[in-house]
């Protein structure tokens, strides 16, 4: 079986994530939402929320078969390389905006690689959501945007939950 993970922080996850994910299952068996959790760092959401807006999310907007196929967790404190090992996963999924994405996440891929051998894949980002970042989200619809067309519907109904929403 072909297991990769598309790790990140998802916080929250956006429509950006899951078209990478969709297209991931196109090319692996099973895809790990890998929520990655920096303790030295305060997020908006919770761990244990952003898995359940993944979760919410994919049983919404990816095919019925996903719910199996598909699967969030959440880790703090472990290298990625480390996990993927656990999950018996063969490759790391990361969608890539732009440049600056591509400069932030090559030295991680090449990283990974040296410490395990894992491959990272590129999966270019679909241009109309070029834009659309967890922050940016975060600081848009704290000024009274509407992102019902960046984020699922798990997102929208918690966004006004965070302290600045
Ligand atoms: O959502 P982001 O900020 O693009 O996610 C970056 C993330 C969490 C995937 C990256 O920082 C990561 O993999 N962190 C886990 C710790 C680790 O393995 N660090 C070494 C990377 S070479």
């Amino acid at each position: 079986m072909r297991i990769c993970v598309c790790p990140g922080s998802y916080d929250p996850v956006t429509l950006g994530h899951l078209d990478v994910a969709r297209r991931a299952l196109g090319m692996f068996d099973r895809v790990v939402l890998a929520v990655m959790v920096n303790p030295a760092k305060r997020g908006s959401f919770e761990a244990a929320d952003r898995v359940a807006m993944i979760e919410e999310s994919v049983a919404e907007r990816l095919d019925p078969d996903a719910g199996r196929r598909v699967q969030a967790a959440s880790f703090a404190g472990r290298l990625l390389v480390d996990i993927c090992a656990e999950l018996g996963a063969s490759a790391i999924v990361k969608g890539l905006r732009g440049g600056s994405d591509f400069a932030y996440e090559l030295p991680m891929a090449r990283m990974n690689k040296h410490l395990t051998g894992i491959e990272t894949v590129f999966l270019p980002g679909d241009p109309s959501l070029e834009h659309v970042s967890s922050s940016l989200i975060k600081e848009v619809f704290a000024h009274g945007a509407d992102v019902s067309d960046m984020v699922p519907s798990a997102v929208l109904s918690r966004l006004p939950a965070l302290p600045s929403g």
